[in-house]
């Protein structure tokens, strides 16, 4: 891949403040996690050059037959929407290409014809974090960053780990003191993080911390503040479109921690409204654990700041997050595309998630609030059985297997054991008693 071949169908892009009343653009190639001027967070702003949509996708389509790494990966393919960086700097596992299933146990579950999963846990470190941290790696390594950090509840600290290492930079993830789970600090260990377990902490507190460090010169920050983390998870968007032939559903469904996700999907419809890609809004559904929802508790007292959680307390341990960084753009995207805000109970997150697990898919909890949300907007009567609905699942069913076994074994706390509860059962080695379990507790069918 030659750096000529780094189209884009931008004219000019740069780093620019997200609040209304300051609006100053910054170098692409500065360090900036926020504006200088004011403080508010930063995004990439870009001026199209107007290429005819249909050869965009065209082109798209394509580079699936393609060899080249840059390709193969379900973001750099859409590198027109990307910001320019040389192909020489790039970090990639060939993230993307996650598949979209359709699933008939869940769309019974929740009361709809039709339910599509994309799963993002399919990625190569097991969540979607791999779609932006591809970028903002990448963007790291064009400015020569030798150390990365961030404050995670998991799946950012597994993920930058992993691309760091491919980067050949040095990682540092800090993690709350407790209760992240056990495959996501499994992997950030074996890909050779240096791992800082912060007592007494939990993921606000910790992303202060790393908030203030990145303040030195030779630190990079990668949790998503960073403009170019929300950039490629765009790509989530882009993708998806690509695998439904541009037919744009009627909601899109997403769980809410920092919002970093939320901002970015909302970013990525305007993009390509504005791009002629699409002609109208999906409406994007955001979902927050009820122990850990202040967007939901904004929303629902019609106000436009959050009040922060000062103790989030949710199993769902990805999205146990009281002060969300990105809650502005989050409430835009509500407001711009029509799309509800849900909290759901532990005891709704269980039982989904098992759900999700009967049509062979499986997830972590974070992801399963999605079909928990689908459920009670149903019930509620907000949405028609008859409506095209994608959820996204955020993260793969092994990153937190404890959740798993405590729930089919009814030792999940606050979770009364649940219809879907599938216990191991212990039995003596004799052929007679497993026979029974052929034929649901008699010798033959
Ligand atoms: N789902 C999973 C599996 C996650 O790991 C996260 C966030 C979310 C959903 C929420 O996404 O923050 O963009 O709203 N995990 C972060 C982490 C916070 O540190 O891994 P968001």
């Amino acid at each position: 891949m030659d750096e000529a071949n780094m189209r884009s169908l931008w004219r000019e892009a740069a780093l620019e403040c997200l609040n209304e009343a300051c609006r100053r653009q910054y170098p692409l190639t500065e360090k900036l996690f926020a504006c200088p001027n004011c403080g508010d967070l930063l995004s990439i702003a870009y001026e199209p050059t107007g290429e005819e949509p249909d050869a965009v996708r065209a082109r798209w389509r394509e580079r699936r037959l393609s060899d080249d790494p840059l390709d193969q990966s379900g973001v750099w393919r859409f590198r027109e929407c990307l910001p320019p960086i040389a192909p020489s700097h790039v970090v990639t596992l060939r993230e993307g290409n996650t598949p979209i299933y359709r699933a008939r146990f869940a769309a019974q579950y929740a009361g709809v014809h039709d339910l599509l999963f994309k799963h993002l846990g399919l990625n190569p470190t097991g969540s979607f974090k791999d779609y932006g941290m591809t970028v903002a790696v990448s963007q790291a390594r064009a400015l020569g960053a030798r150390i990365l950090i961030c404050a995670s509840t998991g799946n950012t600290s597994a993920s930058m780990a992993a691309y760091a290492a491919r980067g050949g930079m040095r990682a540092i993830v800090l993690i709350p003191g407790e209760d992240v789970a056990v495959g996501k600090v499994a992997q950030a260990l074996e890909y050779g993080a240096v791992t800082l377990q912060v007592r007494g902490a939990n993921f606000d507190d910790v992303l202060r911390l790393v908030r203030e460090l990145s303040a030195r010169p030779d630190v990079y920050l990668l949790n998503s503040l960073n403009p170019f983390r929300i950039e490629g998870q765009k790509a989530i968007l882009i993708e998806l479109l690509d695998q439904l032939g541009w037919e744009v559903p009627e909601h899109l469904v997403v769980p809410g921690g920092n919002l970093g996700n939320s901002a970015a999907l909302f970013k990525a419809m305007a993009e390509l409204r504005q791009l002629g890609l699409i002609a109208r809004w999906p409406k994007l559904t955001i979902v927050q654990a009820q122990g850990a929802s202040p967007l939901v508790e904004a929303v629902a007292r019609g106000a436009k700041r959050i009040r922060p959680v000062a103790q989030p307390r949710t199993h769902a341990t990805a999205i146990r997050i009281g002060h969300p960084v990105n809650w502005k753009r989050a409430l835009q995207a509500l407001d711009a595309t029509g799309g509800f805000c849900v909290a759901v109970s532990e005891e709704e997150i269980a039982e989904a998630k098992a759900a999700i697990g009967r049509d062979g898919i499986g997830c972590e909890p974070a992801s399963a609030a999605t079909l928990a949300a689908v459920k009670k907007l149903r019930q509620e009567g907000k949405l028609a059985p008859s409506e095209t609905i994608v959820a996204l699942l955020t993260g793969h069913l092994l990153k937190d297997p404890d959740y798993t076994l405590r729930y089919h074994s009814g030792q999940l706390d606050d979770v009364p054991t649940g219809r879907l509860a599938n216990p191991p059962i212990l039995v003596e080695p004799c052929l007679d008693t497993i026979v029974r379990y052929l034929y649901n507790g008699k010798l033959s069918a």
